[in-house]
């Protein structure tokens, strides 16, 4: 039964799995393709929603105050050691499954599996706390063109029970208040229904929407750089380092999706080159960026402002900022100006993730560890819609009753284990094939993906407790789930 657990596909096969003619995917993409696709994934709900979490803290743990920056830095290093990981296999295997088709490839079938099932958080429980985010801006986006959306369909109950009167005047049916996100689901509705008909977010689309993100965050440095006062940065770490760390542990958040670049694999003219660029290039980018916008960000907003506002309200930071710096004359459009960013960034990453998740679905159902429907394609449109409808339904009532910072802690929490097993496969792939050739190579191994392991567990302990007990009940379910089906149905076991 060991044997069995741990058995491992060749890599060759593998390789050999998505050069098969007769299900090639059309090789477009450039190095510049892959790196604005890496930022499109990237720059989302993280830079634009979590940092005001970070920075304040919350009833679980500690803000990391103008030490922000701080925990921009840390998380960027601990991808960096990841990235270079990352990097070496998707040059080897440039396979669309990412760290699942590793794990399978080094790691055995039982790895794979839990991989596979861990990057559903990735994904689609990542995808959750997106929406929320995308559906808080458009309600300030819109609300400058005088439409008000009632807070008792745009909020979660939880956060809503936060919120002073708000339960009060929601509409009640016998006795219970109703309040749930409608435009979380909606866009999660629009975008399923849009990748069921096969509008595949073309490169062209992507870049237009990363050049307006990265216009949009430019914006908020450059006119939000004149109004920061320097004395807001001090104390620079309120909640000395436990806050640091803890900040950390949640704009790992904003990090995520330099690896989805990887899904993207078989559609590369030169993978072997272009992969590891877009993956490093888009990590170095949007460090960058992030370090710059927490420094304007925290040196705005008083510390202890933002605290006050955060406990009982619900804001969304950058425009909260804005709204704080007090421009005169065109304060209010700036704010529009942001709002229209962050929608136009959280849609971009809400397409890449909610295409990734049904090919990673696909793939472990061509492996036998889901049902074949899984692996159905529609006849007219050609996509697979099985299980992009599933997901998007999944996601979307998620989206409507969930918190966005126990998502976005779930999300981390589980992003950080693939990434330990991802560096822990490099190891010891090492070892076991030392002479494969490999295009890109990551530098000082084993030390890099030994700091990479060590890193990922520390952003692991800056997650409150109870983000770990769901993440193992979460994985629990997936062990299930394995014995009473995938392990009887693998491939690779029929095939023996
Ligand atoms: N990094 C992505 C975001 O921040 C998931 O939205």
């Amino acid at each position: 039964m060991l044997k069995q657990l741990f058995r491992t596909k060749s890599l060759d096969a593998l390789v050999h799995e998505g050069e098969d003619p007769t299900h090639q995917l059309k090789r477009a993409l450039g190095a510049f393709d892959v790196l604005m696709l890496g930022i499109g994934a990237i720059i989302g709900a993280g830079i634009f929603a979590t940092i005001g979490t970070a920075a304040a803290g919350d009833a679980a743990r500690p803000g990391a105050g103008p030490a922000l920056m701080l925990s921009f830095v840390l998380t960027g290093i601990a991808c960096g050691f990841a990235a270079l990981c990352y990097a070496e296999f998707a040059a080897m295997v440039p396979i669309s499954g990412s760290a699942y088709t590793y794990s399978y490839g080094t790691l055995g079938e039982l790895v794979a599996w839990i991989i596979g099932w861990d990057l559903i958080i990735e994904y689609a429980v990542g995808n959750v706390a997106v929406a929320i985010s995308w559906s808080n801006y458009f309600k300030t986006f819109v609300a400058g063109f005088g439409i008000i959306i009632p807070d008792w369909i745009s909020i979660d109950y939880r956060t809503a029970s936060k919120i002073p009167g708000l339960l009060e005047h929601a509409p009640h049916l016998f006795g219970v208040p109703i309040v749930f996100n409608l435009p979380a689901f909606s866009i999660v509705a629009f975008i399923t229904i849009i990748l069921v008909i096969g509008i595949r977010e073309s490169a062209r689309l992507n870049t237009i929407m990363v050049l307006i993100k990265l216009v949009v965050l430019a914006i908020f440095v450059w006119i939000g750089f004149h109004y920061v006062k320097p004395a807001n940065w001090k104390p620079f770490a309120p909640n000395g380092w436990a806050g640091v760390q803890a900040g950390a542990a949640i704009v790992f958040f904003a990090y995520i999706g330099f690896d989805a670049v990887s899904t993207v694999a078989e559609e590369v003219k030169n993978p072997k080159r272009d992969l590891p660029i877009g993956i490093i290039g888009s990590l170095i980018v949007c460090t960058i960026i992030y370090i710059l916008v927490a420094a304007v960000f925290t040196g705005i907003i008083p510390y202890k402002a933002l605290v006050k506002t955060l406990a009982t309200s619900q804001a969304e930071p950058l425009t909260l900022a804005i709204q704080y710096a007090n421009i005169q004359n065109w304060g209010n459009i700036l704010v529009g100006v942001i709002a229209f960013g962050s929608v136009i960034a959280h849609t971009a990453v809400l397409l890449v993730f909610q295409l990734g998740q049904p090919r990673i679905f696909f793939s472990m159902a061509r492996d036998g560890l889901l049902p074949k429907s899984f692996a159905k394609v529609h006849p007219k449109f050609r996509t697979p819609h099985v299980t992009t409808i599933f997901t998007g339904v999944a996601v979307g009532i998620c989206a409507m009753f969930t918190t966005i910072d126990e998502m976005v802690d779930l999300t981390n929490i589980g992003t950080l284990f693939a990434f330990i097993l991802v560096c822990t496969g490099i190891l010891i792939l090492r070892k076991r094939e030392p002479d494969r050739p490999r295009s890109f190579r990551t530098p000082w191994v084993p030390l890099i993906p030994v700091l990479g392991i060590v890193a990922c567990f520390y952003l692991i302990f800056g997650l409150p407790w109870i983000t770990w007990i769901r993440f193992a009940v979460w994985l629990l379910i997936g062990m299930v789930i394995y014995f009473s089906y995938g392990y009887k149905k693998s491939r690779i076991r029929q095939e023996l």
